[in-house]
């Protein structure tokens, strides 16, 4: 049967300007220059799956809203240019979702501002959810992918618990919420993917009696402890990434957690989306049955190539791409 990976979550026109620095407080600055890309945590993670998958291998839906305006139609045409499945994805009267961000040229880090637009309507009743997950998409090892960038994460995560349990609840707890960082909602996690920020904020949160120190070991002993609050059923991993350091991932199963080195690049040009490229390449090596060394090497590859390029979707390469640069082929 052919995996099935349905991302829940945002499409944001995103409004990208590159500039040197970032203006102070009250300061006007001059930028380089502006462009406009398609964006959103969960339509790059729909695209990156989809992307990132061999030709017909893996099953893409996307679950979202977007709006009456052009925005709204240039995100839908991208998903459908990627033959992604937007069977629900609705159009509703209004903006669509939209992201300003700012990228600094020498580094390529991004700061960004998002407006939910339709996205702040993507709320589902528990019929559309049996709708949307009839008992054709109740295959064992399929995903549905989850961000906190719609008002719904949390519905999502305990419907799908409670009645599609075999189904990997894959996580980005981004933009971070303290509210949903709950024991009670994390053991119905199977796959959580945090950086290093998000995993100290949870760590605060969950885990306030053990210290951690802000070091590679810091962070595996963090993924063991962090292992434990997921659920114990699935796939019942953590990642742990870390920017151009690299990434810890830890399902429990093995004696401790792994460290992979990020990828040298010559120059980064926007990191923007890279960290969706890096979740969505995991989770569709993973839904084709890869182990998640394999799935991390292929995604680590995959976010390397991201970065390189300007734009959060267009950045993402497709799957030959990375298996070119896996293999060493010129
Ligand atoms: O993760 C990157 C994304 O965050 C951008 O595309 C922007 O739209 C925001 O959702």
């Amino acid at each position: 049967m052919t995996p099935i990976v349905t991302v829940i979550g945002s499409l944001n026109y995103d409004l990208v300007t590159f500039t040197t620095r970032v203006p102070r407080a009250g300061e006007t600055y001059q930028a380089s220059s502006f462009e406009t890309h398609i964006g959103g945590k969960g339509l790059n993670e729909a695209l990156a799956v989809a992307r990132l998958s061999p030709k017909n291998k893996v099953i893409t839906r996307m679950v979202g809203k977007i709006g009456t305006d052009d925005f709204g139609r240039n995100l839908k045409q991208c998903l459908l240019e990627a033959k992604v499945d937007v069977e629900f994805l609705e159009t509703i009267e209004g903006p669509s979702g939209v992201a300003v961000i700012m990228v600094e040229e020498d580094s390529g880090e991004n700061r960004i501002l998002i407006t939910a637009g339709a996205n702040g309507h993507l709320t589902m009743s528990d019929e559309e959810y049996e709708k949307i997950f009839d008992k054709s998409v109740d295959g064992k090892g399929g995903f549905v992918v989850l961000q906190n960038e719609y008002p719904d994460t949390c519905k999502s995560i305990s419907w799908l618990k409670e009645n599609r349990p075999q189904i990997n609840i894959a996580y980005n707890p981004s933009p971070f919420k303290p509210e949903l960082v709950t024991r009670k909602l994390w053991r119905m996690i199977d796959f959580l993917i945090v950086n290093e920020g998000e995993a100290q904020d949870v760590a605060k949160l969950l885990l306030p009696d053990v210290i951690f120190e802000a070091s590679i070991e810091g962070f595996k002993k963090m993924a063991i402890e962090i292992q434990k609050l997921l659920n114990q059923e699935n796939i019942q991993t953590v990642v742990i990434t870390m920017g151009s350091k690299g990434c810890i991932y830890y399902t429990g199963k093995e004696e401790k957690p792994s460290f992979v080195k990020a990828q040298k690049v010559d120059k980064v040009v926007d990191t923007t989306g890279a960290g969706d490229t890096f979740f969505g390449g995991v989770v569709s090596n993973l839904a084709l049955g890869y182990d998640i060394s394999k799935a991390i090497s292929f995604a680590t590859i995959a976010s390397s190539l991201a970065i390189q390029k300007k734009g959060a979707a267009e950045g993402i390469p497709i799957y030959s791409e990375v298996i070119e640069k896996l293999h060493g082929v010129k």
